[in-house]
Order: C-alpha cells, then structure tokens, then sequence
C-alpha cells in the first residue's frame, strides 16, 4: 500500500542536507525550517497563514478551538472517516454530531448536515475524504446563515481543488496531516492549520505552545503540540515534489479506471465540482471481503477506509440509522495507489480484480 523507503531514496540527496541543517542548527522545535515551511505550505494551499503542529488530530482540534468551539457544543461531521477526525471534535470538549455520506462521493451529504442543525451546534467538519473536496458550496450554504463555523479536514486531500480553488481556502481553516503516507507526508507525525483568518491563525499559534502568550505567561490551556524542525525540512524537500506526484496519483487513477473497466466493482466518482488527489483508490464490491482474500492471496495487499462507520464506534457511539455509511463500511476497499508505484503493478492488480 505504501513504500516509505522508496520515497526517501527518491529524495535522498536533499533529504539527508536538510537533516544535516537541522542537525547542525541551533534549534530543533518551532526554528527557522518550521517558518518556512508554514510560508510555502500556505503558499502552495493559495492561502495566506499555515501554523504547524504535532499531528493532523491536533491541527483539527486547535483549529476547532481557535473557532470558539468547546464544551457543550455540537459538531457535525461526515460518519465516514479516520476515527481522528472524531477524536479531534471530541477533545475540544464539544460533541461529534454524525451524518450520512452521498452514495457517489463518500462526502458528507448536505441534505443530512440540514437535519443535524440542532441548537447546540457551532461547527461543521467536512472531511475531504480520500483526496476528493466535500461539496463545499452548499455546506457553506448552510452555515453562513446561521454563524457556524467550517472547519475543513484536509488530512487526506493535500492541493485538491474545488471549483478551481485548493482545499485549505475553502472554510474558516483547514487541518492536515503529515502523517507519512499522506500525499505529503514527514518521516513521524506532523500536521497544519491553514486559514486565510488571521486571529484564527494567531489563536493556533498560542494554543499550539501550550496556551502561552510569551516564554512565560499562560494565558489558556492549550496543547503541546509544535512541529519540529526536522519534519518541517523534510517536508519541505517534499512539497517540492508534491503537484509532481499528484500528477503521478491521478495517472495511476486513470489507468486503475482503464484497468477495471469490465471489473465487477464500482469505481471511484469524480464530482463535477472535483480535482481529486486520489489519497486512495477505493473501489466498492457487495463481495469485498472475498475479493480481498483473493487479492492478499496473490500477494497484494490492500485496506478497508473505514471498517467501522464512527457512529458505531464504541469510543464515539450515537444512536443513528446512516445507510450509505454503514454500506461503505461493508463494502469498500482501498486498492494500492502512492506516487512511486509502477504501472505494471497497477496491470497486475487490475488483472487480479478483474478475474475476481
Ligand atoms: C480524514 C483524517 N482526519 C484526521 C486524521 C488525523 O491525522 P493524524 O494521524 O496526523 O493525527 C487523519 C489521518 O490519520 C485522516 O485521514
């Protein structure tokens, strides 16, 4: 599913000089690698602030409490996503707030967002699930009137785009992830807040350092939860890379879709409104559980995103009926798709599914 080794020797050169450069420096927590790299991450994104943190779990939870989100408050989120995404909500105090996917995107579907706006709710997190944006436009329909707040999860859709315009520029902020097999990912956890907001933006960055206005006055309780230097000149190599690679998922998509064309599975929907970075190659089949047997017999392996719809999560459970969630939850499936992959591997998976 993934190859980390094969993305270092690709970079190797640069990345070894940039770890020399931090190594060498003088600071290894929020220095000068971290400013650049929030400089071009917010460039790259189209967007004017990036504040790097920790992981992409915290970079939603400041970003939700940078919004004034917190205890006794709603948020309502797509119940087809990384469990982190409701861990996230969660931590700030407020409660997730679970709705249905579309049948075709696997995004939060508006019309369930409409009938989860109950008083209590002060923010919606649409997840950008898989690389592809969730339908922004009548999202924000809905929010704008009432006050609510948008917080984009971006963790699986760095440099999608909607209506033209980049994920990160679309909401209130944005939260990514740098987990290492994200599209752009460190050598260990790393995460961004991005927003065009500048006390948003000034917020992360207290609540990021533990709440403090200076070296030595905490003025709220935030979180530790910094990025640090070597991630930040790692990252930066990569960023470099990152529209290059892009280019590499969304061919390795076209010749997935070639591929399974007469394949007893349905293939992944591209919305209109949609560039989609194809974070992964989910595929949809009523016998995903045997197919996927078979494919791990040929020695290919593969991943269920998400096994477990969140409502039906023990640590988040809420006595909801969610169709096309729970139907996902049975019958995706996450085909191998990173940059470094070969196109003769893609064949050979596709000749796998399709003698399935
Ligand atoms: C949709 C989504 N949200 C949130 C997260 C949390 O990111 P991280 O693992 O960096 O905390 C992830 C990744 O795991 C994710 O895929």
């Amino acid at each position: 599913m993934f190859d980390a080794a094969a993305q270092y020797r690709a970079l190797a050169p640069e990345i070894d000089a940039a770890v020399a450069r931090v190594l060498g420096g003088k600071q290894y927590i929020l220095g000068p690698e971290v400013e650049a790299f929030e400089a071009e991450f917010a460039r790259w994104c189209g967007a004017t602030h990036a504040v790097g943190v920790g992981n992409g779990t915290d970079a939603l939870r400041v970003a939700l409490v940078a919004c004034g989100v917190g205890a006794g408050d709603e948020v309502v989120t797509s119940a087809s996503s990384s469990p982190f995404t409701a861990l996230a909500i969660a931590m700030t105090g407020a409660r997730p707030v679970f709705v249905d996917v579309d049948a075709r995107t696997y995004t939060m579907a508006p019309d369930g967002v409409a009938a989860a706006l109950a008083p209590r709710v002060r923010a919606i997190v649409p997840v950008h699930l898989y690389g592809q944006p969730a339908d922004m436009d009548a999202i924000l329909a809905l929010a704008r009137p009432r006050g609510l707040r948008v917080v984009e999860d971006a963790c699986q859709a760095h440099g999608a785009e909607y209506r033209g315009r980049r994920v990160g520029t679309l909401a209130d902020a944005a939260a990514f992830s740098f987990y290492p097999t994200k599209n752009l990912g460190a050598v260990g956890d790393g995460g961004a807040v991005v927003t065009a907001d500048a006390d948003v933006a000034a917020r992360v960055r207290m609540l990021r350092d533990g709440g403090r206005a200076d070296r030595d006055r905490h003025v709220v309780r935030g979180v530790n939860s910094r990025l640090d230097e070597l991630q930040a000149a790692i990252l930066r190599v990569k960023l470099r890379r990152l529209d290059e690679w892009t280019e590499r998922r969304r061919a390795l998509a076209r010749l997935y879709r070639d591929g399974l064309a007469s394949a007893p599975v349905e293939l992944p929907f591209e919305a209109p409104w949609a560039r989609h970075v194809y974070h992964l190659f989910v595929v949809r089949s009523a016998a995903r559980d045997a197919l996927r047997g078979r494919l791990a017999a040929e020695g290919i392996d593969t991943l269920v995103h998400y096994p477990i719809p969140l409502h039906q999560q023990e640590a988040f459970r809420a006595p909801a009926a969610l169709p096309n969630a729970e139907r996902d939850a049975a019958q995706v499936l996450s085909l191998p798709l990173f940059p470094q992959l070969a196109d003769e591997q893609v064949a050979r998976v596709c000749r796998a599914v399709v003698a399935g």
